[in-house]
């Protein structure tokens, strides 16, 4: 069952802002997960709320129990003593079955005010979850209020929530994208990794055995059929996929190659665990210069993007426009962030 247009948009609770139509245009290329129980860490926000694209106060896995209740604070404290300004202000609470749930809800809307950008909601199963959080934050935002509202980022992490996917997408004109969860998910599943996200060394096709040659095992992608499968929900509803964490630190190339894969298939940002991870995703989430000349040679070459030319040899179309529109789009976004790539850019 669906509701009808005309209700799908309607506020949950009388006061409540109402939902947009439209995701605001905003570069979030690496969400910054910060452990806000500790001070140290929370001292370090109004550096890096220059240097990345969404800071993260995680209350949910990777927080003690016994700092459950200092972290939330803490995210609190970290929400009213800063100015984000245009840079991103998110928070991942804990799963909808915990005992801390509510509370984070109900203590940390009213007291972000208008900050707060978006709740990462964990270990989502299908779209009743996202009602309820959907419902709660409508109420929530009176109390608060709030002018604009808050939007919900979901974790693909669990094997019904895959299977689900397409109908977590559609569940609420809240949502805002999701992001692959590789370690539950891979829980969820059975599968026989213990890696957070990345490749495994015996997932592969090994080629044939052809007159005695040697021979070779090609390494695929473990996570390819999932991000494949949430780019194709998020974008069919216009909400934005991202890849996730990536575990490793200390193998930059592969978390790179991981990012670069998802990049590639839609994704527009991956989150950042350790300080590192930040210029990793900065390089892969920015289009590569190049291919920015290329897409713009092809918008010039096309002014009402129809038609067909060649450039370089390469055949160019209305379709090929499109494609190089979403290179430059992303690209001047990134310029109105960074000047050093407006200049490489040239835009
Ligand atoms: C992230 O939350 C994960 O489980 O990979
Ligand atoms: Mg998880």
């Amino acid at each position: 069952m669906h509701k009808t247009p005309g209700a799908f948009f309607k506020p949950l609770a009388i006061g409540a802002p109402a939902p947009l139509r439209e995701l605001p245009t905003r570069l979030e290329r690496m969400i910054h997960f910060v452990p806000p129980h500790i001070e140290k860490m929370r001292a370090k926000v109004p550096d890096l709320i220059a240097k990345v694209d969404v800071v993260l106060g995680n209350l949910e896995d990777a927080i003690p129990v016994d700092s459950k209740i200092d972290a939330r604070r803490g995210f609190i404290q970290m929400a009213q003593e800063n100015d984000f300004g245009e840079t991103g202000l998110w928070t991942r609470v804990n799963c909808l079955n915990s005992p801390w749930f509510l509370d984070d809800l109900m203590e940390i809307v009213p007291a972000a005010g208008d900050k707060l950008d978006v709740v990462m909601l964990p270990k989502v199963e299908g779209p009743w979850d996202i009602h309820y959080l959907d419902q709660l934050l409508a109420q929530l935002e009176v109390k608060a209020g709030r002018t604009r509202p808050i939007l919900i980022h979901a974790i693909l992490e669990t094997a019904e929530g895959v299977k689900n996917v397409e109908a977590i997408a559609a569940a609420s004109p809240r949502m805002h994208g999701m992001s692959l969860g590789p370690a539950d998910l891979a829980a969820s599943r059975g599968m026989k990794t213990t890696r957070v996200g990345g490749g495994h060394p015996d997932y592969g096709v090994l080629s044939d055995a052809l007159n005695g040659q040697q021979r070779t095992a090609f390494q695929q992608d473990l996570w390819h059929y999932t991000v494949a499968k949430m780019v194709d929900a998020c974008l069919s509803h216009g909400l934005k996929p991202f890849y996730g964490p990536f575990g490793d630190f200390s193998d930059p190339e592969a978390c790179e190659s991981q990012f670069r894969n998802a990049f590639l298939m839609g994704c527009l940002g991956a989150w950042s665990l350790h300080p590192t991870q930040i210029e990793i995703a900065k390089r892969v989430f920015s289009p590569e210069p190049g291919e920015v000349a290329f897409a713009q040679k092809i918008l010039d070459a096309m002014p009402d993007g129809t038609g067909a030319v060649m450039i370089d040899g390469k055949m160019q179309d209305d379709a090929t426009w499109k494609q190089a529109k979403i290179i430059v789009d992303l690209a001047k976004l990134v310029a109105e962030k960074d000047s050093s790539l407006a200049e490489v850019y040239r835009l």
